[in-house]
């Protein structure tokens, strides 16, 4: 589908987080459309606001213009129906505050437990303006922390077309099949590489 070795270099993005998680994610959903990343580890600067698009977006413009390169930001954020969204664009500062001994404190007796995740890929090119793509997906937060695998929020979320198990207690491959994430990432590739 690309044409010459011009195109094939285009392939090739940098993820900028500091979240080893994040890019493993990332990387692995791309490598299906054949796209490359690299790993850009280096602190990021995230802007506190009340969407995740405003906080990729500057995110993707500042480091893409300071290494030159086209780069790739990830957000994310957890958002509790009966908490009215709560931690949402929040969910970094609650996760190390409260963690989620905290999330399920505030859930004891709640009977509504459903939850989404939002992911929000935002990906610029040096002096350009970021483009943005979203993914979601919906379920309920368990009623105690279960799983080791993955990061953040992962062991008390149960995503609804699951098993019952929490991402916590699924590998990479598995948590890729419906998460946020794979989401977002999946139409960002088809946008790059111009698939429908
Ligand atoms: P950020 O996208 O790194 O700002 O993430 C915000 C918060 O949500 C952090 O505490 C993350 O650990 C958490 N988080 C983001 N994505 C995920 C995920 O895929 N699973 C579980 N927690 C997540």
């Amino acid at each position: 589908m690309l044409k010459n070795a011009k195109d094939k270099d285009k392939r090739k993005l940098h993820v900028a987080t500091g979240n080893k998680h994040k890019f493993m994610e990332l990387r692995e959903i791309l490598s299906r459309f054949g796209i490359n990343v690299e790993w850009l580890k280096s602190k990021i600067i995230e802007i506190q606001a009340d969407d995740l698009e405003t906080i990729a977006s500057f995110s993707a413009r500042v480091a893409a213009n300071e290494y030159g390169v086209p780069v790739i930001v990830e957000d994310a954020g957890l958002f509790i129906e009966e908490l009215k969204g709560f931690p949402g664009p929040y969910s970094s500062y609650v996760f190390k505050t409260i963690g989620n001994e905290g999330i399920l404190k505030l859930l004891k007796g709640v009977k509504n437990r459903r939850a989404y995740f939002k992911s929000v890929i935002a990906y610029c090119e040096p002096g350009n303006n970021p483009i943005t793509f979203d993914g979601y997906v919906y379920g309920v937060i368990s009623e105690e922390i279960r799983g080791s695998h993955g990061f953040g929020y992962d062991p008390i979320f149960c995503p609804e077309e699951g098993d019952g198990r929490t991402f916590g207690e699924m590998i990479l491959h598995e948590k890729n099949k419906l998460s946020h994430r794979a989401r977002a990432a999946e139409k960002f590739a088809r946008w790059f590489l111009g698939i429908k």
